[in-house]
């Protein structure tokens, strides 16, 4: 804290005596030091040669510190001004923030309150700079292990960046296989955090009756099979970040518990009697609708409210347009060179049918559709009958028939249901678990479901 890269600072200051204590500070915390003795002088410099940060005083011989404020602010909207004001005068302290001062210090105050107070001003200035670039910004094609460049990508990018740097909960939705886990590793990533572990846990693959285990650990003892202590994700995050993975499939009980760890910080290990505390940054992800599983009640709606900090929405990939094919060509030269086949592209009709695919697995399928294309084939040019990709479009996205032929085009619901669960299951790659989870039934369900169709094939 206090700490602060080197910068250059304008100090404006009409008292040689107090100019000289101030400038003493400045350096005294690593920073250069230019001087003003009024209010022309400043303009001047500040027009010169801007410098990363202006001290202030808003008495100045020459007129008004408040007016020169207001001229540095026209031309530089994001320059760390802090205001210095005599004692007793709050009224002035309030008008300059008004007037877009960064802060303010009133006289006398010491160093380090000033390279606090400055240092502050800096970084702030720095991170809105930082914004104010992205946001106007060069359109990215990509962004930390993301690629593509679509214009619903870009505002995923710009709220990684920025909300990676605070320690607010990120709330992710999307589809399944939108990347929903790239999201959450980029966000610990690209945080202070970044030195300190990352730590997932799926709340859909670890057994029920486990799971409050795995987070908060266990002592020796605390049930069958407990042999010795046992720390949980929330100890092994600690200075990190904790990505709590399909937490809506959490239940209801562990929901109580963690929102009291998200409320004071602290915990206890299943079987422990013991407060135990940790400084963790959550992200949370689900492909379900939360306020859905709220209005079911299968969500708590307090913890919904103290998650949903800050939402992050990944589109799916059929709303991407080109991205498909951008992601296409890194999958192939990834997947090309892995298998040490000579693919280097995509043939035109190949291109076709990877835009015209409606991609209910999202980049996952694509993905595995490459590497299938890829493992199976040979060639220069991936051509469309290597991909395996179903040529009807998923039931739910299908176009709507019109009258005449709708006899023709509706399907039976249940074969809908047949398709949508063996596709599930393809796309899981098999795992039955998996594939309940997404299609919000249970894995029971599924293989009665199955056992019954492969009885009718007999
Ligand atoms: N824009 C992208 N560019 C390149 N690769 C991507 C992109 N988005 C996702 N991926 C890759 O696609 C795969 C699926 O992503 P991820 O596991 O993050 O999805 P998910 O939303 O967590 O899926 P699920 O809901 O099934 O858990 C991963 O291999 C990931 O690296
Ligand atoms: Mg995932």
């Amino acid at each position: 804290m206090g700490e602060a890269a080197p910068s250059r600072i304008l100090l404006v200051e009409d008292t040689a005596s107090l100019a000289a204590v101030y400038s003493e500070y400045l350096r005294a915390a690593g920073h250069t030091v230019d001087h003003a003795r009024n209010a022309a002088e400043a303009l001047a410099r500040a027009e010169a040669a801007p410098p990363d940060g202006v001290l202030l005083d808003l008495r100045l011989p020459d007129g008004d510190g408040l007016s020169v404020l207001r001229s540095i602010r026209r031309t530089q909207p994001d320059m760390a001004v802090v205001v210095m004001t005599a004692h007793g005068s709050v009224a002035t302290a309030v008008e300059a923030m008004r007037a877009g001062a960064s802060d303010f210090l009133v006289k006398p105050f010491a160093a380090e309150r000033l390279a606090v107070t400055l240092a502050n001003a800096l970084e702030r200035a720095a991170l809105r700079r930082e914004v104010r670039d992205l946001t106007a910004g060069q359109r990215r094609g990509g962004f930390q292990g993301f690629v593509g460049g679509a214009p619903a990508m870009q505002a995923v990018y710009r709220v990684l960046e920025t909300a990676a740097q605070s320690k607010a909960t990120v709330f992710i939705t999307g589809e399944s296989g939108t990347g929903k886990e790239l999201a959450a590793e980029a966000v610990h990533r690209l945080s202070p955090r970044r030195d300190g572990p990352f730590i997932a846990i799926n709340c859909a693959a670890i057994p029920r009756e486990l799971i409050e285990s795995e987070v908060f650990g266990h002592v020796r003892g605390a049930f069958t099979g407990a042999v010795a202590d046992r720390i949980g994700a929330a100890q092994a995050a600690d200075g990190g970040t904790l990505f709590l993975d399909e937490l809506c499939e959490m239940d209801l009980s562990l929901q109580g518990k963690l929102l009291r760890f998200i409320q004071t910080g602290s915990f206890q290990p299943v079987g422990s009697t013991q407060l135990r505390r940790t400084d963790v940054r959550f992200v949370c992800a689900t492909n379900r609708d939360p306020l859905e599983e709220v209005r079911a009640g299968r969500f708590r709606e307090d913890l919904y409210y103290r998650l949903h900090v800050v939402p992050l929405r990944l589109p799916p990939l059929r709303d991407r347009g080109e991205d498909v094919i951008a992601i296409a060509e890194a999958m192939l030269a990834r997947s090309a060179a892995e298998e040490g086949k000579r693919f280097r592209g995509f043939a035109p009709d190949a291109r076709a049918a990877l835009l015209a695919h409606l991609w209910p697995g999202n980049v996952r399928e694509l993905e595995n559709a490459v590497r299938t294309a890829v493992v199976l084939h040979d060639g220069d040019l991936v051509e469309a009958a290597m991909l395996p990709l179903r040529a009807a479009p998923a039931a739910n996205v299908a176009p709507r028939p019109s009258a005449a032929d709708a006899a023709t085009r509706i399907r039976p619901l249940a074969d809908i249901e047949r398709e949508a669960i063996e596709r599930a299951v393809e796309i899981c790659d098999g795992n039955i678990p998996k594939a309940a989870a997404h299609l919000g039934i249970s894995p029971s369900t599924l293989y009665r479901k199955r056992a019954a169709w492969g009885a009718a094939a007999e």
